[in-house]
């Protein structure tokens, strides 16, 4: 790729802009790259990175192992636990999306020093991803920690966790795959708790939530939160 596809590929982050914008589960921060984040993106996209295309591609694919199963994490923020989970359990390949722009050339800057191969990274909506490249049947888990809550009332038709879009995650998971989310907004716990209980290829092992899961390191924002004394909740369901 040149420099110019490069730079493009990491500034869209969604299919449907201007006026044809849907209802949207982020709130896009800057789009600028400084100069040290440019070089970062110019040196790893890509060998790290996917860029968005709109039609189906098999994501083991885009592994140099592509035989392990593929997790896709959605929102993973600067990626610090993305990076600890892939380098301890490093028996899965890891497809991470996200669309905040310094998040995303942290976790680059960061698997490029460590050589972590089993991770690959796209900028773009998550949404627009799994419903127009990636194919059903095609996933092992998602995981998704600390969605944004989007506490108001009338904002809650942004929150990532809804109906539609679970369904959509669950019919990417093979069989027995799983979807593993985290939140500490106590409201939110138990809407997720609703959805997911209510979409029929779906599964909860446990009785409502799970038992906190031992390989899920503690992040600053976990801390944040449990220094509120907010409590943690986890959800855990598999396909049918
Ligand atoms: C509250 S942060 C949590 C970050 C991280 N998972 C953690 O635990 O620290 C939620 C993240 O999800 C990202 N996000 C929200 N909707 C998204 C979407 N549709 N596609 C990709 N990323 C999304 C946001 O940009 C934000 O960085």
């Amino acid at each position: 790729m040149t420099e110019n596809e490069i730079i493009e590929a990491v500034s869209r982050v969604e299919v449907r802009t201007g006026a044809q914008r849907t209802i949207k589960s982020y709130a896009l921060r800057s789009n600028r790259l400084d100069d040290e984040q440019r070089r970062i993106v110019l040196d790893n996209y890509e060998r790290y990175c996917v860029t968005f295309q709109d039609g189906p591609a098999d994501p083991a694919g885009f592994f140099t192992d592509p035989s392990k199963p593929v997790i896709v994490e959605i929102g993973f923020g600067m990626g610090t636990s993305t990076q600890v989970i892939a380098r301890e359990r490093d028996q899965y390949n890891y497809l991470c999306l996200e669309v905040y722009l310094v998040g995303f050339v942290k976790l680059l800057r960061d698997i490029s020093r460590l050589g972590l191969d089993n991770i690959r990274l796209m900028r773009f909506n998550a949404v627009d991803v799994l419903e127009r490249m990636i194919p059903d049947s095609s996933v092992s888990g998602f995981h998704i920690f600390f969605p944004d809550p989007w506490p108001k009332k009338r904002h809650h038709k942004r929150r990532l966790i809804q109906p539609d879009f679970v369904h959509l995650l669950a019919s990417k998971l093979r069989k027995d795959g799983y979807i593993y989310c985290v939140t500490d907004w106590e409201e939110y716990a138990q809407w997720m708790l609703e959805v997911l209980s209510g979409e029929a290829l779906l599964v909860n092992p446990y009785d409502g939530f799970c038992p906190p899961v031992a390989w899920r390191p503690m992040t600053k924002f976990e801390k944040k939160g449990l220094d509120k004394d907010y409590r943690i909740n986890e959800l855990w369901f598999v396909r049918r």
